[in-house]
C-alpha cells in the first residue's frame, strides 16, 4: 500500500465510524461514568486472562504525548503473589484486595523512552530530550502513565467489570517485592472484578457542578 492509500485508508476509517456512531448512549455513560464507583468486595466472579488481554486491547488506544505508553501493568492473581502484596498495603486495603479476583499494579516504565523509533516515527530525535533528561522524563512518564491508568479504569468499566482504586500502599515496597531489578515504578493499584454491593457503604460523594470549577472565557 502506498503512503497516500495508507492515508486514505485511515480517513476512511474515522468516517466508517462516524457513520456507525455519533455519540454514546445513556447507557454507556452510566456503565462508565455515572453510575460507575469505586468498589470495595468482591464476588467470587471470576475474571479472565481474556478479559485482562482486552482491558489492554481497549486502554492501549488512550491518546499519550508522542505515543510514549509508558504505563506498565502487573496483574496480582495468583494467591502467592496476593500475599506478597498485602504487606505493602495500608490496612484498609488489605482484606478488599485479598478478596479481589485480580490486582492491577499501574506502573510507569522510567525507560519507557527507549522504543521511541518505533512508537512515534514522525520524530525520532525526540527520544534524546527523554533519553538524557531523567528528572524531564520521571515526570513526564508520571503525567503520561497515570493518564493511561484512568484510561485502564474506563476500559474495564466499558468491558462491565467493576474497580476499586488504591493509592493507599507503600510503593517502595511493591517495586522491591514484584519489581526489583526492573524500570518499572509502581504508580497506583487497581481491584478489578464483579463487585459485592455490600461493599457501598453510602450515596455517590458530592462532585462539582459545571460552573463550580470550570470556566469558558
Ligand atoms: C488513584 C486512586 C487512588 C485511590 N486510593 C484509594 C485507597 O487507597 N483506598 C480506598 O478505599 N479508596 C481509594 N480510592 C477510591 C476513592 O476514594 C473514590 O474513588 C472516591 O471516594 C469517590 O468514590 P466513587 O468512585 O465511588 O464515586 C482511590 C481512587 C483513585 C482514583
Amino acid at each position: 500500500m502506498s503512503e497516500e492509500e495508507a492515508l486514505a485508508a485511515s480517513r476512511a476509517r474515522i468516517d466508517d465510524v462516524r457513520n456507525r456512531i455519533d455519540r454514546l448512549d445513556n447507557n454507556a455513560l452510566d456503565l462508565i461514568f455515572r453510575e460507575a464507583r469505586s468498589h470495595n468486595w468482591w464476588t467470587d466472579r471470576d475474571v479472565s486472562d481474556d478479559q485482562l488481554r482486552e482491558i489492554w486491547d481497549v486502554m492501549k488506544y488512550g491518546t499519550t504525548s508522542a505515543n510514549t505508553l509508558p504505563a506498565r501493568i502487573l496483574f496480582i492473581r495468583s494467591k502467592e503473589a496476593k500475599e506478597k502484596l498485602a504487606p505493602c498495603l495500608n490496612p484498609a486495603n488489605v482484606d478488599k484486595t485479598m478478596l479481589a479476583p485480580v490486582t492491577a499494579l499501574i506502573a510507569t516504565d522510567l525507560n519507557y523512552f527507549d522504543n521511541f523509533e518505533k512508537l512515534y516515527p514522525p520524530r525520532p530525535e525526540m527520544k534524546e530530550r527523554h533519553a538524557s533528561d531523567a528528572a524531564f522524563a520521571a515526570k513526564f512518564g508520571l503525567q503520561q502513565g497515570t493518564l493511561q491508568g484512568a484510561y485502564f479504569i474506563i476500559a474495564a468499566r466499558a468491558l462491565g467489570l467493576d474497580c476499586g482504586a488504591m493509592g493507599g500502599f507503600d510503593a517502595a515496597k511493591a517495586d522491591a517485592a514484584f519489581l526489583a531489578s526492573t524500570s518499572w515504578k509502581s504508580n497506583f493499584l487497581c481491584n478489578i472484578g464483579y463487585a459485592d454491593l455490600s461493599g457501598i457503604k453510602g450515596p455517590r460523594l458530592y462532585r462539582y457542578a459545571f460552573d463550580e470549577v470550570c470556566k469558558v472565557i
